[in-house]
């Protein structure tokens, strides 16, 4: 049951809604707080830069509880991250922030583009987990990017590119301790970061199946891979993540 207070706080973020931003799983709106965002979950499932796209329903939820509960734990790790908390099944009240234009991804073992870039089979532990940045741009398919681009492009400086590098390595950290608790490996994520109204750089967006790699004690994919390579259902497998990840409390 929600509180008296929170009730109404719910009623009047939703009052003064208006949509900013749709993306692929999720649509973002503003509240009377201009600090302040409400990210909705969609039950949109997407791969190959939307080329394949289907609606999934329950997906928004899944995603939403699994992207929420992680945000929650980081934030008591001291990750400092945009979620405040969550309003409903489907969305979620995130700070506002000037997103960066950088998908983040770190990767713990070979697997997807890295194995069919190099030529090298998937599931190959590296010594130290490797760090890229993709250019978030879905007119030029989210390229490979380095960071002398991202200077040039003024994207981030030489201190902010230390700072997401390292705070990614923080996270993984973490989520890998969490996710080896519940028998999940994680075998790889994109991360997306962004400035606060302070010029703090915050981890921002999701972190779902949607946006990592994780497989079972058996090798099983237990992420968007599933949908991306028509292995299965998503929300069986989703739903499974979600068991799992509430034996963590
Ligand atoms: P990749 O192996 O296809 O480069 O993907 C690396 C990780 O990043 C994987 O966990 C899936 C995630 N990812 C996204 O979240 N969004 C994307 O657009 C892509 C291409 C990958
Ligand atoms: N996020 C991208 C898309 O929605 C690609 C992917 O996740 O595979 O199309």
């Amino acid at each position: 049951m929600l509180e008296c207070a929170q009730v109404k706080r719910k009623a009047n973020f939703n009052m003064s809604k208006k949509l900013i931003y749709s993306g692929k799983a999720k649509d973002i709106y503003t509240t009377e707080d201009e600090n302040l965002i409400i990210s909705t979950y969609k039950d949109q499932a997407t791969a190959f830069n939307g080329v394949k796209k289907e609606q999934i329903a329950g997906k928004g939820v899944l995603n939403n509880q699994i992207s929420s509960f992680i945000f929650e734990k980081l934030n008591a790790a001291g990750v400092a991250t945009h979620f405040v908390e969550k309003i409903s099944d489907t969305e979620q009240l995130n700070k506002k922030v000037e997103i960066i234009p950088l998908e983040v991804v770190l990767r713990n073992y070979t697997a997807g583009s890295f194995s069919k870039r190099f030529g090298v089979e998937e599931g190959i532990a590296f010594e130290t987990p490797i760090v890229e940045f993709y250019y978030k741009n879905d007119d030029l398919d989210d390229p490979f990017i380095n960071d002398e681009h991202v200077k040039f492009l003024k994207i981030a400086d030489d201190q902010q590119i230390a700072y997401l590098k390292e705070e990614t390595r923080r996270i993984n950290k973490l989520l890998k301790a969490w996710f080896a608790e519940i028998g999940l490996k994680l075998i790889d994520f994109k991360l997306e970061f962004g400035f606060d109204k302070d010029g703090k750089i915050i981890l921002a967006d999701e972190f779902s199946p949607d946006n990592c790699r994780l497989w079972d004690a058996d090798g099983n994919h237990m992420d968007k891979d599933v949908f991306r390579r028509g292995l299965g259902e998503l929300t069986d497998v989703y739903e499974i993540v979600w068991e799992k990840l509430q034996g963590l409390k």
